[in-house]
């Protein structure tokens, strides 16, 4: 296990390019399934996330091949309908093998995701929908099991849920629905660019779907699949995440390539508002951030795209911490998702939880302590913090953030940050 020692107090400068978004990469790279001609993908991020994924691919039998962020995928007939509890329990987003899996056997096991450290994180929505195509689900020993004797048959699902649209849920019934009879119409889908970039890879796949981005998609069966190439959207959250970084630790600011001006709107708006400069350049793909001379306080509710999005309200809490006034953030996707305020707390910060809301009330500064990282978002956020605070920080548990920022402490160095990764031989005993 790593920890992460991070010198507080060195302004960041410099340019960076932001890396392929992890949660567009997964289910891309579960759709793979869906053909037995080879597809390969540009800028999947090299993260643990992508990896789990496409070690979960090759014991299903598929052959992969990784280059420099380019990932080959090739699924030959008699590829295993049964995934193992082993390799699905290190990531929630494994899910998203249900949808291919029964649209190329009409059969799978996929074991229970369980909650994890951000909320319950129910699958019940991903269930209705498969059945609402005619497959029949049972659950034994920990496993969905799941088949469509008859195929699967297209039809009108919605899957709103009690928190609104779900994104891996609409991902899994886009790709379940590709392959089967007739057409299916998703009312209530989810609006989120990585939901976009799936339907461009299926459609770059020869599947027939129409409307993704908006509140309904329409998928057109067809009877095969075939390879192709593709390019994974930049990652927003990683590109929020260093947005933020600008605001909270440099002077002249930060330059983000490789950013996707349109999916960053409500993260750079409410920089905006609290004060900070953000200024994109005219074709939308690199923008420069820079602290504000007076920043303010501010509200977030976080909301599906594209309202803000709950990924990025830990970075945004940890720059609020040292933002004068009160601030408030109420995440109504994940309720639980505060578990990064307790250890901001313990580096000085002023933060009350309380029903799914965090009240921030600024402070001066930060001081290092050593902290741990409960989730990637979280870990991102006390990464942040400890860029500000100072004295040195460590940051136990680093494999949170490996899941889904692609080498985050080169791309640091890179910046100026004074930060160090070494073994967690004394890892804390303060876990339970
Ligand atoms: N929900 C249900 N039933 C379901 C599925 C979801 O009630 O069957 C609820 C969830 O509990 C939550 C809401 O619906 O309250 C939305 O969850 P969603 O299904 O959209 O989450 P997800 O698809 O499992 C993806 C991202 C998450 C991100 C959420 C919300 C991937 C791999 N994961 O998860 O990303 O927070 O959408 O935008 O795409 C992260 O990257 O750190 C991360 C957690």
């Amino acid at each position: 296990m790593d920890k992460l020692i991070v010198e507080g107090g060195h302004k960041l400068r410099g340019t960076l390019n932001i890396s392929g978004s992890k949660n567009a990469s997964l289910p891309i790279l579960a759709a793979a399934l869906l053909t037995d001609e080879p597809v390969r993908i540009s800028r999947v991020p090299d993260v643990s996330d992508t990896n789990y994924m496409l070690q979960i691919l090759s014991q299903l039998g598929a052959s992969v091949e990784r280059s420099s962020g380019t990932v080959r995928i090739e699924s030959p007939d008699g590829i295993s309908s049964s995934a193992s509890y082993d390799q699905v329990r290190k990531m929630r987003a494994s899910i998203c093998l249900l949808g291919p899996m029964m649209a190329r056997m009409h059969r799978c096991t996929l074991p229970l995701p369980g909650g994890c450290v951000i909320g319950d994180r129910p699958v019940d929505l991903h269930v209705r929908a498969i059945q609402a195509l005619g497959a029949r689900v049972r659950v034994k020993g920990g496993n969905l099991l799941i088949d469509a004797p008859n195929g699967l048959i297209g039809t009108t699902v919605d899957m709103r849920g009690d928190s609104g649209p779900t994104v891996l849920g609409t991902d899994n019934l886009m790709m379940a629905a590709v392959l089967a009879k007739g057409t299916t119409v998703i009312e209530s889908a989810a609006r989120e660019p990585e939901v976009v970039d799936l339907a461009d890879f299926l459609n770059k796949m020869g599947a027939r779907i129409e409307g993704a981005g908006s509140r309904t998609i329409t998928v057109h069966g067809v009877d095969k699949l075939h390879g192709c190439e593709h390019t994974v959207i930049p990652d927003r959250i990683e590109a929020g995440t260093f947005m933020v970084a600008a605001a909270m630790c440099s002077e002249e600011g930060l330059t983000l390539n490789r950013i996707c001006r349109k999916h960053l709107k409500a993260i750079a708006d409410l920089l905006v508002e609290c004060g900070h400069s953000v200024e994109f350049n005219e074709e939308g793909d690199s923008v420069v951030v820079k602290p504000g001379a007076h920043p303010r306080s501010g509200k977030i509710l976080t909301n599906p795209y594209p309202g803000y999005p709950t990924d990025m309200q830990a970075q945004m809490t940890a720059l609020f911490a040292i933002t004068p006034g009160i601030s408030v953030v109420r995440d109504t996707i994940f309720p639980q998702r505060f578990m990064h305020c307790s250890e901001l707390k313990r580096m000085g910060a002023n933060i009350k939880v309380d029903n799914g809301t965090a009240i921030i009330t600024g402070v001066e500064g930060l001081s290092a302590a050593p902290v741990m990282a409960s989730d990637l978002r979280a870990s991102a956020a006390l990464v942040l913090a400890a860029l500000a605070a100072e004295g040195t920080t460590e940051i136990h548990r680093l494999y949170h953030i490996d899941r889904g920022y692609e080498m985050l402490d080169e791309k640091l160095l890179s910046l100026g940050a004074r930060v160090r990764r070494v073994l967690d031989t004394e890892a804390p005993d303060f876990e339970s």
